[in-house]
């Protein structure tokens, strides 16, 4: 907080002016101090730099809700920018509209035809301006005609008033799959056979790669470069936190900032959450904020990760993969093992691995080692232990009749079958079902 004295008509007065809290924990919001993606960055200048024929010319971003690929995108678009490229941006939509939308966006990056609106003008982005090609009737042409030239004409006008055109398509994994096809092999044609200078970098989900990718006309894209965004380390997590509180005129003590840093597990979207509720706990900016104003920023955190982060992300799986969830829930230990899943819900491995691909995909768990589970978000497992089962349907799409916990129902479940119950015991306890069986028939010592 800062005190300003004001005089005004020879009256003193006082104002007391918040510091803005420097932290943006909003989705697609560039934070104040970017961190650890400088491998991505290194590589896409590199690209930049040398051309078409580089191998990372054309790449994708994948990583998790909230890992960051928007606003790498956006660095990216900054940095060709400040570069002389002319950059193009795109959001990926799953109606066959969005083939209009590129190619709308692609000619109006290139200044075609002066933006002359004709009847053959598209509506997009709910702009309702269009824009219209030199060629009469264009919408009569096919997307693939349309969508060549409107890349050719970005890629020909480069030389003359910029190095290169740069285009970026975030949500992929959202896309309609025609368009992109046509955008694939426009951009193949355009920079792979004419050696032309259109850098593309796409951002999405993996699940991409099992919806948008798999389709037969996109071996270009399911060739190109990739660059998995991942977890922040413990350092660039703290880093990341440190410097928009100093930058902001505040300070954070050793202890507390590594207080933070852990709680964010290095997941950008939480560094931001933990450093926007620490930095409201501590009212008074004359001193540096405290373990205790981070232990509640912590806990504020969390919550918002359960209801921005948790729930849709559980609202967007199948009914299996809520189950397969469930079931993982109900073990208090990080590591799970996959065989001791299959125990726990008396399905086999290799019917399981289906689901737990999707989940991995989803961003939801990944596995740490073979035939080992873990969930992504550390507390997402307690989160999913305190979902009361009401209205008949758990957060995990189980129908219910009483109000158990998941664990409690999976527990009961499993009650009719001792050899699983053992095994999810045992799973807890880090001890054999044999030894557990044992113990509770009274067969030991
Ligand atoms: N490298 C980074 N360093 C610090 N903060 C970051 C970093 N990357 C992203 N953030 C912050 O994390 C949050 C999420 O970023 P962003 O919206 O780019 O994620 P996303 O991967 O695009 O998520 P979604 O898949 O939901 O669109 C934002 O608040 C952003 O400011
Ligand atoms: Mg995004």
């Amino acid at each position: 907080m800062v005190v300003l004295r004001l005089k005004l008509a020879g009256e003193t007065s006082e104002v007391t002016v918040e510091h803005s809290n420097p932290f943006r924990p909003t989705f697609g919001r560039p934070p104040h101090t970017l961190v650890g993606r400088d491998d991505a960055m290194g590589r896409f200048r590199a690209a930049m730099s040398v051309g078409p024929n580089h191998p990372d010319y054309s790449m994708l971003l994948k990583g998790p809700r909230g890992s960051g690929k928007t606003v790498l995108l956006a660095a990216m678009r900054d940095l060709a920018e400040a570069h002389g490229h002319t950059a193009v941006r795109v959001t990926a939509k799953p109606e066959p509209t969005f083939a209009d939308a590129l190619i709308e966006q692609m000619a109006s990056a290139a200044g075609t035809g002066h933006r002359r609106v004709s009847s053959a003008q598209v509506s997009v982005l709910g702009s309702g301006a269009g824009v219209s090609f030199d060629v009469p009737e264009s919408r009569q042409l096919s997307v693939h005609t349309r969508m060549l030239a409107a890349m050719e004409r970005l890629a020909d006008q480069a030389p003359r008033d910029s190095r290169g055109a740069l285009i970026t398509i975030d949500e992929l994994h959202n896309s309609n799959i025609a368009a992109l096809r046509e955008f694939a092999h426009s951009l193949q044609d355009v920079t792979k056979i004419d050696g032309k200078p259109v850098m593309f970098v796409g951002a999405g989900l993996a699940s991409m790669e099992e919806t948008a990718l798999v389709d037969p006309g996109m071996t270009f894209f399911q060739r190109i470069a990739r660059t998995q965004l991942e977890p922040l380390t413990v350092a660039e997590s703290a880093e990341a936190l440190r410097a928009p509180i100093e930058a902001g005129g505040g300070t954070i003590g050793d202890a507390a900032l590594a207080d933070a840093a852990a709680a964010t597990s290095g997941y950008p979207f939480m560094v931001q959450l933990v450093g926007y509720h620490s930095w409201r706990r501590c009212t008074d900016r004359s001193s540096a904020i405290t373990r205790e104003d981070v232990a509640a920023g912590i806990a504020a955190a969390v919550k918002d990760m359960e209801l921005q982060v948790f729930a849709p992300m559980v609202r967007d799986l199948s009914d299996i993969d809520r189950r397969v969830l469930a079931a993982m829930s109900a073990f208090d230990a990080p590591e799970i093992k996959l065989k001791d899943l299959s125990r726990v819900t008396g399905k086999p491995s290799n019917y399981l691995s289906v689901y737990i691909e999707r989940l991995v995909a989803a961003g939801v768990i990944h596995r740490p080692a073979r035939g080992q589970l873990r969930f992504v978000h550390t507390t997402m497992r307690d989160w999913l232990q305190r979902q009361p089962a009401e209205r008949g349907t758990t957060a995990c799409g189980t129908p219910v009749v009483t109000t158990m916990t998941v664990k409690e129902r999976i527990i009961a479940d499993d009650r009719a079958d001792a050899d699983a119950t053992h095994a999810a015991i045992a799973a807890r306890l880090g001890t054999s079902a044999d030894y557990v069986g044992r113990v509770r028939r009274g067969l030991t010592g």
